[in-house]
């Protein structure tokens, strides 16, 4: 395992859109194993593999509760959305940005697991907005082109750390 480089707000790879994957196979496996790693380090909630340069639709999420094991989200799509939350968001590629936004209260996802199984996941709250942040990654869109205007805050690396300390409790 390793900790992969995360590619930052103006590199242009982020606004490309992934592809499917055909295989899981070795390397597809070492990437996802990456990512998690790399995503637990900088306490991300969740992280696509453009991120770290790879134009794959692949996804990790931890939302950090005690018992939840992190999502791995191979091909994800949102079959179904229901509601509204308007929620603050970050995002690894933006460090120090943080901003209002508005996203579904409860989505329904689809996706393949590390081992080639379909998955649906009924997901609310924090973990909805955690996937559609990632589904968006995948199709070259990032948070800041959807904030509610007005709402961007540019904080220091210090605040960042302590928001994210806040999320976990
Ligand atoms: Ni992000």
């Amino acid at each position: 395992m390793a900790i992969r480089i995360i590619r930052e707000e103006g590199d242009e790879i982020l606004k490309k859109k992934s592809r499917e994957v055909e295989n899981i196979d070795e390397k597809v496996l070492e990437l996802i194993q990456d990512m998690l790693e790399t995503m637990h380090k900088l306490n991300g909630v969740g992280l696509a593999a453009v991120q770290v340069g790879v134009l794959k639709r692949i996804v990790v999420i931890d939302i950090y509760e005690e018992g939840v094991e992190p999502y791995i989200l191979i091909n994800p799509e949102i079959i179904k959305t229901k509601g509204e939350q308007t929620v603050e968001e970050g995002c690894l590629s933006f460090p120090n940005k943080f901003a209002k936004i508005v996203r579904p209260k409860e989505v329904i996802a689809r996706a393949l697991n590390e081992k080639g199984e379909q998955i649906e996941i009924k997901a609310k709250d924090l973990l909805a907005q955690a996937i559609c942040h990632e589904v968006d990654h995948l199709n070259g869109e990032v948070f800041v082109d959807k904030i509610i205007p007005g709402t961007l805050e540019i904080i220091t690396a210090e605040q960042t750390n302590e928001k994210k300390e806040d999320r976990k409790k």
